[in-house]
Formats: C-alpha cells, structure tokens, sequence
C-alpha cells in the first residue's frame, strides 16, 4: 500500500461524546475518529446503542444486513442488530450495537453480574460488522479495558478469516486504573474453545480474568495517552499491578498526548458559554466570570479570584488533597470555588460541607452538566488539577484555550501539557507542583493567588496559554503514523 493510500479502521469504544459520556475516553473516541475520518480514512466505530442516548437530534438507521444477528457468547445466543447514525457535529458515521438486553441500564456502567458480556458483545460484533460488510481492517483500535479482548478474539475466534488476515491491533490505555477483572467462572463465555492458552495463565490459577492486562500482553502496538503516563506505568508507583508486563512491552508501547476539539471547546465560538471572547479581546471572559458567579451564587466582583473544577468525583482526581487544603486555604486566604462533578458520596459530601460552611465563595453543582463545565472553563480564573495520576486530562487543554490557569499536579499529561510560570520571564502557562500531598496543593494555589495579583504578567500568562494548539491536526497524524508503521504501508 502506498503512504497515499487511505487506511481501514475499525474503532470500538464503551464511550463517544456527545452520545454517551463519563469522561474523557469519550471526547478522545469521538475527536480521534472525527480526525481520522476526516483525513478520508475509513474509520468504522461501533458503540453500545445505551438507552441514554438521546434520539432526538439523530437520525438512526437500521443498517441492512446487520438485523437481528446472533452472536454465540458462550453458552448465550445473543440476539442484536447494529443500527447507524452521523454526529451533526462533524459528520461522523457511527454504529450503534443495539441490544436492549444489556444496553438498557440506568447507566452506562453498571455493576450487574453480566457486566462482562455488556463488553464482550461490543467486541465479539465489531469483528462480526467487518465480516457481514466485507470490511477488511487495516487496523483494530480498541479502548480500555471494555474492548481489550479484541486481540484475543482476532488470534482465537476469528483467525480462520482470511479477511482479517493483514489486519493489526492497537489498544489505547486511558486509564489503567479499571482493568476489568473478573472471576474465572466467566471464561466460558469469551467461546475460545481451546484457545484458553493465550490468557494468563496464573490469574486463570488464581481464579481471575484481567482484560485490561489480557489485551497488553496480546495486542499488536499499546498506546496510553501522554508520554509521561507511558513511562509512568511501567514503574510499579503508577502501573497498579500491570507494570511488570508494560516494562517487558515498552518497545510496544507508545505515548501520545490526547489532542483537543477545538469545535467544542474553543471559546472564540463556544455557542454554550455567556459570551464569547479572544486572545486579543478578553471583555467576555469578564462576562463569563460574572455570569457563572451569579448563576453559582458566589460574592463578589471581576477581581475576585474564582478557581473552577470540573470531574468525575474518584479518588484519582486528587480530591482527598482538597479536603485537607481547601478548609484551612478557603479561611486565610480570599478565593472563590466553582466546582462540578458527581462521584464517590463521601467527596459529594465533602464538597456539599464546603458550600454550607462558606455559601457565599463556594459554589457546588453535583451531578453532570456540560453546560456548566463550559460555564466553568470560561468564567473561572484558574483551574485545579490536583490527580494522584492523570494518563492525559482534557480539562487543563480546555482552560489554557479559555485563559484559564491551570493549577495542576505534574504528573501524566498534566506534566506534558502545562510550562511551570517563571515569574521573571513571563513565560509558562500555570503551576505545578510535583509531590502529592497537601502541603503541595497548598503551595500551589497561593503561589497562584499570589501571581493573580500582578495583573500585567497574569495576562501574559493567560495569553501564553491560549495560543498553545493542542488540537487533533497534530495529534491524530501521530495514531496515523503508527498504524501505517503497523499495517506496513
Ligand atoms: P477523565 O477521563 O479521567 O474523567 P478527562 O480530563 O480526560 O478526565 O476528561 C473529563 C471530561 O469529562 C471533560 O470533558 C470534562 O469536562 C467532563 N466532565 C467530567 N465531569 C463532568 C461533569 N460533572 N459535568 C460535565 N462534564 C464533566
Ligand atoms: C481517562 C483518563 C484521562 C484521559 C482520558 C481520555 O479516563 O483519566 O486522564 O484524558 O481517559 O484519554
């Protein structure tokens, strides 16, 4: 195949913004192949058809030949069918795998005993979608643990067909913190008759199935999502158990920094924020700030400093460092707080303490809003980051588009996307601080209040930040680059 030629893909993912989203994986599911579609390559990305997604802007096709199918999961005849649609935002085809049996749930996760067989239908049919469409794929790129069986079922099930025969397997690490482990009763339903040697075979002794770890030892190329994380998880501090078999891979392994989709989040065209605003002409921001301290509640005029944060409430977020902090912070020094996300109750508790005990400069909306999250990003004057570990974060590449300083933890993509401010330079982008712990934190948000109040070198560094260009154009050409050195084209 000659460079010029376009590439066939086959993506799956558990996530795809704006059809159904937790967090990141599915910003960076959806921009990647938006990118790669683009570019002319032929990206086919097949989801669950989760009852959540909304309809109404979509136009769903049932897709011929793709009706009521039977996948034999194990002992299960699994009845589906795969409809299609295109995202309005940028004309992406998508497949949705519909299967009301296990994709009608309250959530997109759930922790029911057949979560299992939720993932591995989407996997099992992206390999029978190929074979129903005569869709021969260069490359399969799964995601995370929900789709890390795809390499086993392409070396088991499906190797007799010649149609995959030249295809090759890339598997995304966004997050090697959920791994997908099950109990070995489950091994029945992967169909592998005979192929149970490619799992590991002391989990399997010790009763246990680990996807996540299955498709690191298994696929072709492993990809996580900056380079400081794709070091990261080869040492034992970060690799949660799985560092060993990373390390013996690394020359499998490659680091690419998640890029951003500036149609979204771009605050010059931004159509869900108060009022829009440039580098050159920041008197929006002005109007963002106020509007998101009246519409939270928060005191105060333009020169009261707002920090935002916007996330999945866990314990990777950095949030057991907040409640050690932000108390003792919030009562010496003058700040305001514009927080959202929903999560582990004892952090919704915690936040929700925080805004009865200061109601006046904390601001809490528990739950999920994009809306706010882009309320947030535009209106705040910083934005923290504490993560105990981040593979890339998205939010800190929102603020620096927004001229919203990231205070952030230097670690993962944190590390690879924000420059430590050197005062005297004028140069950098936001704060980092390097060990985790409160002490850390509470250095790093008075060396920002501090900095606040040098209005001049303030600007310049908001302006240092929003000309940063972390947009797909130079990070999906990257994942291109790698698949051509795969598919040897
Ligand atoms: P992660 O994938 O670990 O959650 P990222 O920083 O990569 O972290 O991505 C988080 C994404 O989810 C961002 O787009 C962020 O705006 C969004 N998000 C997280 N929590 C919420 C929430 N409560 N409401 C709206 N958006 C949210
Ligand atoms: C994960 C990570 C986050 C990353 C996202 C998309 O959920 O926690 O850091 O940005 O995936 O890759």
């Amino acid at each position: 195949m000659a460079t010029t030629d376009k590439l066939k893909i086959c993506l799956a993912t558990a996530e795809l913004a704006p059809l159904a989203k937790t967090g990141g994986l599915a910003d960076v599911s959806a921009a990647l192949s938006a990118y790669l579609h683009a570019e002319g390559h032929d990206v086919r990305v097949l989801m669950p058809f989760y009852s959540q997604i909304k309809r109404e802007n979509l136009d769903i096709q049932p897709v011929r030949n793709l009706q009521k199918l039977t996948i034999n999961v194990g002992p299960w005849d699994v009845e589906c069918s795969i409809d299609m649609t295109t995202l309005p935002a940028n004309g992406l085809p998508v497949f949705l795998l519909r299967c009301p049996a296990l994709y009608d749930r309250p959530g997109i996760y759930s922790s029911e005993t057949d979560e299992h067989l939720r993932f591995i239908l989407l996997s099992r049919a992206a390999f029978e979608m190929c074979q129903r469409m005569r869709f021969a794929p260069d490359i399969l790129h799964c995601n995370d643990w929900h789709t890390a069986l795809m390499p086993l079922f392409l070396r088991t099930i499906y190797s007799w067909d010649k149609l995959f025969a030249g295809t090759r397997t890339v598997m995304t690490i966004h997050n090697i913190g959920y791994q997908g482990i099950f109990g070995a009763h489950i091994v029945g339903d992967l169909s592998l008759y005979g192929g149970e040697h490619f799992l590991h075979q002391d989990d399997l002794a010790r009763g246990r199935i680990n996807f996540l770890k299955t498709g690191i030892l298994l696929a072709d190329v492993l990809t996580t999502v900056s380079p400081t994380y794709a070091r990261e998880i080869q040492s034992p501090e970060y690799g949660m158990g799985l560092d060993g078999y990373l390390r013996a891979r690394s020359d499998a392994l490659f680091g690419i920094l998640n890029g951003v989709d500036y149609g979204e989040w771009n605050p010059e065209t931004d159509t869900l924020i108060p009022k829009n605003f440039t580098r050159r002409d920041l008197s929006g921001k002005a109007v963002c700030k106020l509007e998101l301290m009246r519409e939270l509640g928060l005191a105060g005029g333009a020169d009261q400093p707002v920090i935002g944060f916007v996330s999945r409430l866990v314990g990777q977020k950095g949030i057991d460092l907040m409640v050690r902090a932000l108390p003792r912070l919030l009562a010496r020094r003058n700040f305001s707080l514009a927080l959202l996300g929903s999560g582990e109750p004892h952090f919704e508790l915690f936040f929700q303490s925080l805004q009865r005990a200061a109601r006046s400069r904390v601001g809490f909306f528990r739950g999920y809003n994009n809306k706010l999250a882009h309320w947030i990003e535009a209106g705040s004057d910083m934005f923290m980051m504490p993560s105990a570990y981040e593979p890339c974060g998205l939010n800190q590449m929102y603020s620096l588009k927004y001229g919203t300083v990231p205070i952030v933890r230097e670690t993962g993509g944190l590390a690879d996307s924000v420059q430590q401010i050197d005062r005297a330079a004028a140069t950098g982008t936001g704060i980092l601080f390097r060990d985790y712990d409160e002490a850390g934190l509470d250095w790093a948000i008075s060396r920002a209040l501090d900095l606040y109040e040098d209005r001049p070198l303030w600007r310049k560094i908001m302006a240092n930040g929003m000309a940063m260009d972390f947009s797909w154009k130079q990070q999906g050409a990257q994942y291109v680059k790698l698949y051509r050195y795969l598919s040897g084209s």
